[in-house]
């Protein structure tokens, strides 16, 4: 698979881990497979609301909501999913005549750990499979927020422990088709992020492969928060010999008088740039050794808010690099 196939799966599942962007990130292929012309659906599972503060859109719910031109956002909560489940299955009034539906929701998880997700992935697939009147797919793509890398597997392995646990009536059959989903490449793709660090690079390189053991495509890896290198390896040369008074010297002469500590800190910032540059490579390289997967590197976006805007400018480096490809 290569930069061009990104948006081609019909369920994009966006993990890697925690605190690296998983969000923000699927949320610019969201907003850049809309652009494409792509109908489009941004999920997300833990019913955080991290998508309604993004995009600065009243909460997401349970139902599907088209919050900009050809753009749907859902928030599955998995007690919500559960119940709906349980009352298609087995009718509200039953389950409500002998046990309280928070219960219920109790008794389903003790008797089933890996029911909640089973559930999670049922409402991506059955959003996957949904047709309009007219026979065309409802979605062109869905695009899921998973849980942290550290769960993805599990999270993935749920419906095969499911299928084990419950092996008889609606919720194995429903497991089955699931991991039928996950592992069909031509519907499915796990897409990794990941930052341009040791513990996140490491972190990537085990989940690709456990994926792959799993059978799971395994898409190109979104490198977040790349930043921009800014001075040359001659100026970084010079700057690692310059001493703050020297620098003082030279601002003076440029019209541009500043103290020492005003110098030593200069020094520090363009240091401590260079430092972070020079680990940048280095882990650019060691992803690309440890993990062979096609990568698309995202600018780190200043902002004093994550928000719409900045958004669209991660959506503008997917778009030029769909195009590219
Ligand atoms: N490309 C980027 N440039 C700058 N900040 C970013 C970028 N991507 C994400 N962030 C910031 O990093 C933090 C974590 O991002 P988030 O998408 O919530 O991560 P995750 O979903 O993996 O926990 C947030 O504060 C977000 O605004
Ligand atoms: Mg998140």
């Amino acid at each position: 698979m290569d930069l061009s196939n990104l948006l081609d799966p019909r369920l994009l599942i966006v993990t890697g881990k925690g605190g690296v962007g998983k969000s923000s990130v699927a949320a610019a292929l969201a907003v850049a497979a809309a652009r494409s012309g792509r109908r489009t659906c941004l999920v997300e599972v833990e019913g955080r609301q991290t998508f309604s503060r993004l995009f600065s859109t009243p909460a997401w719910s349970f139902s599907e909501t088209e919050f900009r031109p050809g753009l749907f956002g859902l928030s599955v909560d998995p007690e919500a999913s559960l119940r709906e489940y349980l009352d298609m299955f087995y009718g509200a009034r039953r389950v409500a005549r002998f046990v309280s539906h928070n219960s219920a929701v109790e008794f389903a998880t003790a008797a089933a750990p890996g029911i909640k997700d089973v559930l999670l992935i049922g409402k991506v697939k059955e959003m996957e499979r949904r047709r309009r009147p007219d026979g065309h797919f409802t979605y062109d793509l869905v695009v899921l927020d998973a849980p942290p890398t550290g769960r993805i597997v599990n999270f993935l392995r749920a419906p095969d422990a499911t299928t084990e646990l419950v092996s008889v009536g609606p919720i194995r059959q429903q497991a089955q088709s699931l991991v039928d989903l996950l592992l069909d490449p031509a519907r499915t793709a796990v897409t990794l992020v990941t930052l341009l660090e040791e513990m996140p690079v490491t972190e990537t390189a085990e989940s690709a492969a456990a994926l792959r053991e799993l059978g799971v495509a395994v898409g190109p890896v979104l490198v977040n928060r790349v930043l921009d290198e800014r001075i040359g390896d001659a100026e970084a040369k010079a700057l690692a010999e310059m001493g703050a008074p020297d620098l003082r010297e030279l601002l003076a002469a440029a019209d541009l008088p500043v103290d020492d500590a005003a110098a030593q800190a200069l020094l520090e910032a363009g240091d401590g740039h260079l430092r972070r540059v020079d680990l940048q490579r280095r882990m650019r390289g060691e992803l690309s050794r440890r993990v062979a997967l096609p990568t698309l590197e995202l600018p780190y976006v200043w902002a004093d808010r994550f928000g719409d805007a900045e958004v669209g400018r991660l959506a503008d480096v997917v778009e030029t690099a769909l195009g590219d490809a």
